[in-house]
C-alpha cells in the first residue's frame, strides 16, 4: 500500500476505502463481477419454481435436421457430454419442417422438461418455441443457429461472420494475376440466420475487391434448405446463362458445395474451379484431397457440443450462467458464447480436423 493510502488509512479508514473503491480499475472489475451475477441471477430465475422432482435434469433438444452429417455428430457428442455431467436428453429431429418443429417442441415442454436446447429450422418461426417453453417455465438455449425476435434465454455458436471472412479470404488470396476473378455464389437456407451472418462476412471481403473491379460475381442465389441439389441447380442455370468460363464458387457450407461439384463434374471442369466450403464434412475432406474442392472451414464440434452441455445443465438446474458476449436478435441482446473457427485446405487436414479426432487419416487419405 502506497505511503499516501497508509497516511489517508491512518486519517480514517472510511475514506481510505472510498478512494481504493473510485480507483477506475477497481471499478471495472466490481461493475463487470456485478453484471455477470446480476444476468445470471436473471437467467437462473426463469422457471424459478423447482425443475421436475427428477434425481437427473433432463434436456430437450430439437433439432431442424440430421440431413448434414455434422447434425449427427452434434446430436451425439452433446448427448455422451449431458450424460458425462449427470443429464439426460430426449432428442426430436423435424426433418426440415417448421410444423413440425414446433409440435416437437410442444411435447418436449409436455414431458417437463428441465430445459431446451433449439437448433431451429426457421430463426423467425422458433420464437414461438421459446414463448410456449417460457410460459411453461422452461429456459431455451439456443444451438449454433440464433433464434430471433423474441426473449431468447442464451445463444452458443462459432464466429459466424468470421467463416464468412474465412471463405471469401481464401479466394481473395487466388485473385487471377491478369483480369478479374469471376464468381458465383451460393448462400444457405434463407431461414437460417447463420447464412446471413455467412453472407456478411463474405461481402465484408469481396465488396471492395468488387468495387475495384477484381471480382465479378456472374451469378448468385439462396439454396433453399441447404440442399446440395438446389445448389446444383444454382451453378447449371449459371452455367447455361454464362457458360463455363468462371474462376471460382463461393459455397456457403460444404453440402452446397457437393452439389456445385457435381455440376461442374458434369461439365468436366471440376478441379479447375476454386471452390469453398464449410463444416469439414468427411466427403468434403476427400474432395480437398482429390483437389475438386479447394477449402473448408473447420468448425470443432467437440467444443460446441461440450461447453452446450454444460450451459444446458446449469440451465436445467437453474444455476447461473455466464456469457461473455451478446447477439441482438431484433428483441433481446442475447448472451452469447462464440467459439473460433480454423480455415482448412489440403495442407492442414493432419494439425485440425486428423489432429482433432473428428477425421481419421485413412477416412480422408484413404490409407
Ligand atoms: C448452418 C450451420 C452450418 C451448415 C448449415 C447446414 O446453420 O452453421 O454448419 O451445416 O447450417 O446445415
Amino acid at each position: 500500500m502506497s505511503s499516501e493510502a497508509e497516511e489517508l488509512f491512518a486519517k480514517s479508514p472510511a475514506a481510505a476505502a472510498v478512494s481504493w473503491l473510485m480507483n477506475p480499475r477497481i471499478l471495472l472489475v466490481l461493475v463487470s463481477c456485478l453484471l455477470s451475477v446480476l444476468t445470471g441471477l436473471a437467467l437462473s430465475r426463469r422457471g424459478a419454481e423447482a425443475p421436475a422432482t427428477r434425481t437427473r435434469p433432463l434436456i430437450g433438444l430439437s433439432m431442424d435436421t440430421l440431413k448434414e452429417e455434422r447434425w449427427q455428430k452434434d446430436r451425439d457428442l452433446f448427448v455422451a457430454e449431458a450424460g458425462k455431467l449427470g443429464a439426460d436428453v430426449e432428442v426430436l429431429s423435424a426433418n426440415s419442417s417448421d410444423t413440425r418443429q414446433l409440435a416437437d417442441v410442444e411435447a418436449l415442454i409436455t414431458r417437463k422438461v428441465d430445459a431446451l436446447v433449439i437448433i431451429p429450422k426457421d430463426a423467425a418461426a422458433m420464437a414461438k418455441a421459446v414463448n410456449l417453453a417460457h410460459q411453461a417455465g422452461i429456459p431455451v438455449l439456443a444451438y449454433d443457429r440464433l433464434i430471433t425476435g423474441c426473449d431468447l434465454d442464451l445463444y452458443i455458436t462459432f464466429d459466424n461472420v468470421k467463416v464468412g471472412e474465412l471463405q471469401a479470404k481464401f479466394l481473395a488470396d487466388r485473385l487471377p494475376a491478369t483480369g478479374k476473378m469471376r464468381l458465383l455464389r451460393i448462400y444457405g437456407a434463407k431461414t437460417d440466420n447463420n447464412a446471413k451472418l455467412f453472407k456478411q462476412g463474405q461481402d465484408n471481403i469481396l465488396q471492395p475487391l468488387i468495387a475495384a473491379g477484381k471480382v465479378e460475381v456472374l451469378h448468385e442465389d439462396w439454396a433453399d434448405d441447404w440442399k446440395p441439389e438446389n445448389a446444383k441447380k444454382i451453378i447449371n442455370a449459371a452455367i447455361t446463362k454464362h457458360g463455363p468460363g468462371f474462376e471460382a464458387i463461393l459455397a456457403s457450407n460444404d453440402g452446397t458445395a457437393g452439389g456445385a461439384i457435381q455440376a461442374l463434374t458434369e461439365e468436366g471442369i471440376a478441379g479447375k474451379v476454386l471452390v469453398t466450403g464449410q463444416d469439414a464434412d468427411l466427403a468434403a475432406c476427400q474432395r480437398l484431397v482429390q483437389g475438386t474442392q479447394t477449402m473448408t472451414v473447420y468448425k470443432p464440434l467437440h467444443l460446441l457440443s461440450q461447453q452446450a452441455a454444460e450451459l444446458a445443465v446449469r440451465l436445467a438446474s437453474r444455476r447461473p450462467v455466464f456469457a461473455r458476449d451478446v447477439s441482438p436478435n431484433g428483441e433481446v441482446d442475447v448472451p452469447s458464447v462464440f467459439l473460433p473457427i480454423h480455415a482448412v485446405t489440403k495442407d492442414n487436414l493432419r494439425e485440425t480436423v486428423i489432429r482433432d479426432g473428428l477425421r481419421s487419416e485413412k477416412d480422408v487419405f484413404g490409407r
